[in-house]
């Protein structure tokens, strides 16, 4: 076969025409290829659909010196200072260079914090392209010094075409039907429907195992599956009062973010500032903590039944207040509580992290205590 098997990698566009989708970006890039020159950029948007491929094509159309991070596996300041420093600031024949940081919403805040600085000083020879699934999780001082741009996924239409020609220059036969299935199943990550397109040739011919095809849309079925009931055993460690994380989303497939407690209570979703905010440390009434926890455990009641039980770790800086308010929401949310012990609770002290005990002092940690509910 060609120099790349990998459907994924043999057929990532390499020239802009060929980029399916995303119309007025192309314009904008174009243009900065004419240019022979780009801004900082930071490509946000789903997995799958052309974040990394844009920013290849971008450094393989420009006169350009440049450097590849996956920022997944290389996550530290450390990156920064030893291989970016050290790329930006070595003398080079082109006149430009370009770091690509993919996936960089896995830096640490530490890693990001030391970009902005890097990005500064190198400014007149050195461009950066960021990728990432989630914009919020880059910050601000880094959004601000880039141009961000929205990768919208190409429409199923434009998807299915692009597969279909691809099976054409394969010369492998199929039916549109399948083509359909596929990119309904599994829209808009094109990475998926490539490798699952190039599974599935047999004797140059497409044959779709229908059991890759569970459903068109696995988001309802685990709705339909979580609502019939069949929870039986909920474990969980919600972030600790005072703790400022976004619980008010659940993780499935990976990193796949869904909003499912809303969709299970038929609420409308939380604007994607407001899910940090399971406790805004700026507000010490605790209001958006126990309203996001309001939801969060309404919503484990719809898909519980009585033999559920919910197991939970959480912790808490004093045991007097905030807690009793806890159990207190619990109940309010329909579940009573197991007391696993007669005599109260079982507690452990949690112990600082270290950068917390630098900063502050062996202060006392917070205590975490174990909790069991049931429906009431
Ligand atoms: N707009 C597009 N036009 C043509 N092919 C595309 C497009 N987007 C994605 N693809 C194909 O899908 C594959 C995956 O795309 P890519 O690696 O760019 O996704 P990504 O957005 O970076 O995803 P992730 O968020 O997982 O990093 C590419 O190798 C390419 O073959
Ligand atoms: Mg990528």
């Amino acid at each position: 076969m060609k120099e790349n098997t990998l459907f994924v990698e043999h057929y990532r566009p390499t020239k802009l025409d060929n980029y399916v989708g995303n119309e007025n970006i192309k314009k904008v890039i174009k243009q900065y290829l004419d240019q022979d020159d780009i801004q900082n950029l930071c490509f946000y948007g789903p997995v799958g659909t052309g974040k990394t491929t844009l920013a290849k094509l971008i450094v393989k159309n420009l006169d350009c010196d440049y450097l590849y991070i996956n920022a997944s596996d290389e996550r530290g300041i450390d990156t920064i200072r030893d291989k970016v420093t050290s790329f930006a600031s070595t003398a080079s024949f082109k006149s430009l260079k370009v770091v690509i940081l993919d996936e960089a919403d896995f830096l640490t805040i530490n890693a990001q914090a030391s970009l902005r600085n890097v990005i500064e000083t190198f400014s007149r020879s050195t461009r950066f392209i960021l990728t990432c699934n989630y914009i919020e999780r880059i910050i601000d001082p880094l959004q601000s010094r880039c141009q961000t741009l929205k990768i919208v996924p190409p429409s199923k239409v434009e998807v299915a075409k692009h597969l279909a020609w691809i099976l054409g220059e394969e010369n492998i036969s199929f039916i549109v039907d399948d083509i359909k299935n596929i990119v309904n199943q599994f829209y808009p990550d094109l990475r998926k429907m490539l490798n699952t397109i190039q599974l599935s040739i047999i004797d140059n011919k497409l044959s779709v195992d229908k059991s890759v095809l569970v459903s068109n849309n696995y988001m309802n079925l685990l709705l339909k599956e979580l609502k019939s009931k069949k929870v039986s055993l909920i474990l969980t460690s919600p972030p600790y009062p005072g703790i400022n994380i976004p619980y008010s989303r659940w993780q499935i497939h990976g990193r796949r973010n869904t909003t499912l407690p809303y969709l299970i209570l038929g609420l409308e979703r939380p604007k994607i500032k407001s899910i940090y905010n399971f406790q805004n440390p700026t507000n010490n009434t605790f209001d958006v903590y126990f309203n996001t926890m309001r939801n969060i455990f309404s919503s484990l009641r719809k898909i519980s039944s009585n033999k559920t039980l919910i197991l939970q770790l959480v912790a808490f800086n004093n045991k007097d207040g905030v807690f009793s308010k806890y159990l207190k929401t619990m109940e309010e949310c329909g579940f009573k509580e197991l007391k696993i012990k007669s005599n109260g609770y079982i507690w452990r002290k949690v112990p600082n992290r270290s950068w917390q005990a630098r900063l502050k002092g062996n202060i006392p940690a917070s205590n975490e205590v174990l909790l069991l509910h049931k429906l009431k």
